[in-house]
């Protein structure tokens, strides 16, 4: 159980449950939002008291600064009712890790741990009953934090805003993805807002994206800013590779979203057998692992897609198939153990499960 105090945040409760509306059998992606948000204002330099209220709209200005200049930041996360029926929130510490340095680079107030672990808390528990239970759902997390004051000028904003939704989700892919190696457009260059979880970055991707998709493949496979050589992430996920029996991953740059599923795959991996080389990954080394046959795996890593496999990567206007996953894929059995950690099945060695 936690230690932190959750203070008892001013509550205004919803009139009645829409839970009914939703469809636990069939949980697409980010389609229910529970009964409550929670908000916080970032008023006269400070972040105030959490209120927790109603999902719904918030009143606000057309001249609001994140509108017109892009001030805003959000993350991902999971909550889980685990085997002992407890709720557990994945870890929260190395989420307000990255959301801080999202907001550090974005010129936008941090937020304490302390006050973004205690709203997280309040949040799941408050709408506690969304928690599906099926196996690989969970309550989806979406804290954000944005600039809220109204000013044309370009400037910082002043005033800001944090809020938390939740959301019953099941997998975010229903099957393998196709992925096209990007060589036209790119999704950040070293030195940019790459590794900041901001909304730019995710509206940038929707052009490359939905051209990728009309050519027929689901996602692009990003490459370097400066020669489109290197490989970056894989749509909204970080990539990860099975050549030659290791694990390959690009090693983190200013370009890179550290991911936590990422980290939790690489920190889990040793455990599994599999050696681990975080460094950069050429194109020409993914092409030639295709042709030698020693690419064996190949698979997206995301808070929302957990361990997404990939089934083709098309190389300069070549389909190259990645072998179909098995039970002893790495994939496979990093995906379980991770599974059996956040509920209760196997010891949380690293203590990544925040109990509610
Ligand atoms: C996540 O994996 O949590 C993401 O933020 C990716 C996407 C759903 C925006």
């Amino acid at each position: 159980m936690t230690t932190l105090t959750i203070p008892a945040f001013a509550t205004k409760r919803i009139a009645k449950s829409r839970i009914s509306e939703v469809d636990f059998n069939n949980l697409e992606f980010g389609k229910y939002i529970s009964d409550h948000m929670l908000m916080v204002d970032y008023v006269d330099g400070k972040w105030q008291e959490p209120t927790i209220l109603p999902f719904g709209d918030i009143p606000m200005s057309p001249a609001m600064l994140s509108l017109h200049y892009g001030q805003s930041v959000f993350e991902g996360m999971k909550a889980f009712r685990n085997k002992n029926g407890d709720i557990c929130i994945f870890r929260p510490q190395k989420h307000s890790e990255r959301l801080n340095k999202s907001l550090a680079r974005m010129c936008m107030p941090e937020i304490p741990e302390e006050l973004f672990t205690q709203a997280l808390h309040a949040i799941v528990e408050t709408d506690a009953n969304w928690i599906p239970t099926s196996e690989g759902a969970s309550l989806y997390l979406r804290p954000v934090v944005f600039a809220y004051e109204p000013r044309l000028g370009v400037k910082i904003a002043d005033h800001f805003k944090f809020f938390v939704l939740t959301s019953p989700a099941g997998a975010y892919f229903s099957k393998p993805t196709r992925l096209k190696v990007e060589e036209t457009f790119v999704r950040a260059a070293e030195g940019g807002t790459g590794f900041a979880k901001c909304a730019g970055n995710y509206g940038g991707a929707f052009y490359p994206t939905q051209v990728a998709r009309q050519e027929g493949f689901d996602q692009v496979l990003w490459t370097d800013a400066k020669e489109h050589k290197y490989i970056d992430e894989a749509g909204v996920m970080n990539v990860m590779f099975v050549i030659g029996g290791k694990l390959i991953t690009p090693k983190l740059t200013t370009a890179l979203l550290e991911g936590v599923t990422r980290d939790s795959i690489l920190k889990l991996a040793p455990s599994l057998g599999i050696t681990v080389e975080e460094r950069r990954v050429s194109v020409a080394e993914i092409e030639e692992a295709f042709k030698n046959g020693t690419l064996t795996e190949a698979f997206g890593a995301g808070t929302a897609a957990v361990v997404s496999p990939i089934a083709a990567i098309n190389i300069h206007g070549t389909d190259y198939n990645v072998p179909a996953v098995t039970p002893d894929s790495f994939q496979q059995r990093v995906k379980e153990k991770l599974n059996n950690i956040r509920l209760g099945f196997e010891a949380d060695v690293f203590g990544w499960n925040y109990i509610i």
